[in-house]
């Protein structure tokens, strides 16, 4: 039996911007990545890592090529297929964490699900919020948290919807080392607890070593690092 790649990208180009501004940023980008898998990407900043995984949350589309994310191909969809795919197959974790400022830790969390219609959106969301030691915190404000603790309630976010794919840009890049490594620690722990996908844009070469491939990527262009050679280098 051949299982489906959780994603899928053939040929992928995409242009952002107008007139002046317009910038060719992917530049035929192939790659498939099986469920259950981690990818580190690296490279420049300006290389077009954030907007390849934009491209792969379908936030953003492709001008040419296909891209095909848990099994559907998301150029056939119209923008509200592409939300209902969001909310039901992607959990997206940002440098900047990005949760709603008037809700609280247990709202901010519900939301995916409340969308979905979910009678028990705030039994899930205080769960998923136990699950990454916030427990004791439900009915704080953003204001009133650290930025651990904010990207502890982003990924609960992420993950509330067992997602089959989680995507994460950066999201160590505001904290400092030792809360950095536990959100890492928690990110890894939770993409196997719930057997998901994980891509992953990090600065950090030790974070893209802890992920099973890691991917350069180098002005809209992708290169593998195989594994013979992120043997060699980590001797
Ligand atoms: N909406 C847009 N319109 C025009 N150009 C854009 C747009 N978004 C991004 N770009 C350009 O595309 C290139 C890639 O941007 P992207 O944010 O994907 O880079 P990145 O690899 O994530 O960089 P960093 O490591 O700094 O986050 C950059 O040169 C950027 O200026
Ligand atoms: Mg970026």
């Amino acid at each position: 039996m051949t299982v489906n790649p959780a994603l899928d990208l053939n040929g992928v180009h995409l242009s952002l911007g107008h007139g002046a501004g317009r910038t060719h940023i992917l530049k035929g980008i192939d790659l498939s990545i099986r469920t259950g898998e981690s990818v580190g990407l690296v490279g420049p900043s300006g290389s077009g890592k954030s907007t390849l995984l934009m491209v792969m949350a379908g936030l953003e589309r492709a001008d040419e090529g296909t891209v095909k994310a848990a099994g559907q191909e998301l150029g056939t969809m119209n923008e509200d297929e592409l939300a209902r795919f969001r909310g039901q197959n992607v959990g997206i974790i940002f440098q900047s964490f990005h949760l709603v400022p008037n809700m609280t830790a247990l709202e901010n969390v519900a939301v995916p699900l409340e969308l979905s219609g979910n009678p028990k959106a705030f039994d899930h969301a205080r769960e998923e919020l136990e699950a990454v030691g916030l427990g004791h915190r439900l009915n704080h404000y953003p204001t009133q948290l650290s930025g651990g603790e904010q990207q502890r309630v982003a990924v609960a976010r992420a993950l509330v919807t067992n997602p089959e794919i989680i995507i994460a840009d950066e999201p160590t890049g505001n904290l400092d080392e030792s809360t950095g490594e536990q959100i890492v620690e928690l990110m890894f722990l939770a993409q196997q607890r719930k057997n998901a996908t994980l891509v992953l844009v990090t600065h950090n070469p030790a974070l893209a070593d802890r992920c099973q491939r890691k991917i350069q990527v180098h002005s809209g262009t992708i290169e593998e690092e195989t594994p013979a050679v992120r043997e060699v280098r980590a001797r």
